[in-house]
């Protein structure tokens, strides 16, 4: 009872901590539910917001980059998830929109895109700008090194904003993280240990044991083990104890020891 009552516990705790991430809407008409599975990885890092800074001769550019969410809450319309902000004169220009993102991963390492930027003057034919992320798995940090790659724009199309960031969402499952069976078992195991030790001491000091008796419910245990035993000896046992023994008195060696035996009984009379 104890027991599935806490694993009914365990499965709500993992649906809590199984987020969805629904602000980032993916581009594709149908998402396909792997692809949706991977941005939900991102859960952690949700709303977060990264700033970097870029110096190019006596131009430097910020950009602020938030994970499934808008860099103006509220404000515009709110569904620019990477901006540039040219420090010198304040203007604004929004690289990528969280309404056109797509996600694809690796072993250890996941790229997310933010397309539906504002459109280039003239540089790659006027397209919408494009902000790419790249996240390479690291455990130590949940967030950090948010930097800016290059930006190319020298193409006719397809040009991009490429950026890069450690997190250790995009790192592999661990395989040696403990099932619900295992911590099961410890917590059995360091039952047990507490009802021995707290039996041992109750017995010694309490009661007043001395010996086997200071072992908490030693004749419950004994009579338990007797049990086991005799349980074992019926079911394993090939033959039935009692046929061996009878058949042990028709042996050579027994029909040479009787007589001697039955001398003895006689002796003293
Ligand atoms: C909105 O963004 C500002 C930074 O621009 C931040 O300080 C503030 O906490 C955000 N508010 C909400 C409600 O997210
Ligand atoms: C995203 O939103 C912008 C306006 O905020 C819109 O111009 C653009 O078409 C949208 N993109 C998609 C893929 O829905
Ligand atoms: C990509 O992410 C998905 C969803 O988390 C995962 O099942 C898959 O193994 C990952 N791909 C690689 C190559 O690790």
């Amino acid at each position: 009872m104890y027991t599935r009552w806490l694993c009914i516990c365990l499965a709500a705790v993992s649906a809590v901590a199984a987020d969805v991430v629904d602000d980032c809407k993916l581009s594709s008409d149908k998402a396909s539910a792997s692809e949706q599975a991977l941005l939900n990885r991102l859960a952690p890092l949700k709303h977060k917001r990264f700033e970097t800074t870029l110096q190019t001769g006596t131009d430097s550019y910020t950009y602020t980059f938030v994970v499934c969410g808008s860099v103006f809450n509220g404000s515009k319309s709110s569904n620019e998830g990477l901006v540039q902000n040219n420090t010198k004169n304040q203007g604004i220009t929004v690289v990528g929109r969280i309404n056109d993102t797509s996600i694809v991963n690796g072993t250890d390492w996941i790229l997310l895109t933010y397309k539906s930027g504002e459109a280039y003057d003239s540089h790659c034919r006027s397209e919408p700008r494009k902000a790419m992320i790249m996240i390479s798995c690291n455990k130590k940090t949940l967030a950090e090194g948010f930097t800016i790659i290059s930006e190319e724009r020298d193409k006719l199309n397809d040009c991009f904003y490429l950026f890069e960031m450690d997190s250790s969402v995009a790192c592999p499952p661990e395989e040696s993280h403990l099932s619900v069976g295992s911590i099961l078992l410890i917590v059995l195991a360091v039952l047990i240990g507490l009802y021995i030790i707290g039996g041992f001491l109750y017995q010694r000091f309490v009661v007043g044991a001395k010996g086997m008796e200071q072992f908490p419910n030693i004749t419950l245990w004994k009579e338990l083990g007797n049990l086991v035993a005799d349980g074992c000896d019926f079911v394993c046992r090939s033959q039935p104890r009692s046929s061996e023994t009878a058949y042990r008195g028709v042996g050579d060696d027994q029909l040479g020891e009787e007589p001697e035996e039955r001398d003895d009984h006689l002796l003293p009379m």
